[in-house]
């Protein structure tokens, strides 16, 4: 199947009132494993690789971009790209030439005007050829030392003039997650959600999922968030196959043996994330 975009799959989630969950890949296994639980639960999926992930792959998008790309287009269900947490149009632009229809400017933690600018700017770079950007705006922590308090959270009214302002597709929201928590204990405001969704009509995002209990997730994906980021989540599992791999095989060296794992519990989490959020059976033909 052709790659979808983010904001084909971002409309008919917001029309069809359930959320879309993008998954954070680290490298072709995880690809894969996202891919076969999309398929298994019959649902639309965001692929995204964030500029640290990029990092990781020696600072190139290209080979890592486009090895999603092509896992994608032979998925049996509709798939987009997204880069995540990025900090340069120059990357932005690296990816869009591998088939990322959707990019998040990273830029929340600057004064609210140079937000607004830099959005702005990507847009205007973004919309002539088709690409929609993901704009933040308020603090979500968790990374580089950064903590979520309630001085970060978004600003229902704030957010309005920030959709108009910058012409973002979709915007980040700070509700209470925080990035990277192992344990599900983040306190989401789900008033403010609804609140911030009375306000904007672009498609609200959110950002440090894992550390959100199911039941909040669920409630946040009826009440006004469409796109889900999963990350920590997925590392856990695929971590914890690997170490369940090696203790009970420690002579194994073939990673194939280990990784197959991997990206079986990557692959079962994915189903279940996707039954939750009312994504499972949403893949229709385009
Ligand atoms: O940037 C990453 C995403 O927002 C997911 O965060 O690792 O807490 O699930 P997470
Ligand atoms: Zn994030």
């Amino acid at each position: 199947m052709p790659l979808a975009t983010t904001r084909d799959l971002l409309r008919a989630a917001q029309s069809g009132g359930y959320a879309v969950p993008a998954f954070n890949v680290i490298g072709v296994e995880h690809a894969e494993g996202i891919v076969l639980g999309a398929e298994d639960a019959q649902a639309p999926v965001i692929l995204q690789l964030s500029e640290n992930a990029v990092k990781y792959h020696l600072g190139a998008v290209e080979p890592i971009g486009r090895a999603c790309a092509e896992i994608a287009k032979h998925a049996a269900v509709p798939i987009s790209l997204h880069l995540d947490h990025a900090t340069t149009i120059e990357l932005c632009a690296r990816a869009v030439s591998v088939g990322f229809s959707s990019v998040m400017l990273d830029v929340s933690s600057l004064p609210y005007d140079e937000n607004v600018a830099r959005t702005a700017e990507l847009v205007e770079w973004a919309h002539p050829q088709g690409v929609g950007v993901e704009a933040g705006l308020g603090i979500v922590g968790g990374k580089d030392g950064v903590i979520t308090t309630e001085a970060g959270l978004t600003g229902p009214e704030q957010a309005k003039t920030f959709a108009a302002e910058t012409g973002a597709d979709a915007l980040a929201v700070a509700v209470g997650s925080t990035h990277g928590m192992r344990e599900r204990t983040a306190n989401l405001d789900l008033d403010r959600v609804e609140r911030i969704r009375a306000a904007v009509n672009v498609p609200l995002v959110l950002h440090g999922s894992s550390g959100v209990s199911d039941a909040d997730l669920a409630a946040a994906a009826t009440r006004g968030i469409v796109k889900i980021n999963l990350a920590t989540q997925l590392n856990i599992v695929f971590t914890a196959a690997i170490r369940q791999h090696l203790a009970e095989s420690p002579d194994v060296v073939d990673p194939r043996s280990y990784l197959t794992d991997a990206r079986a519990a990557v692959r079962a989490l994915v189903a279940d994330r996707l039954g939750l959020l009312g994504t499972a059976g949403k893949a229709v033909a385009r």
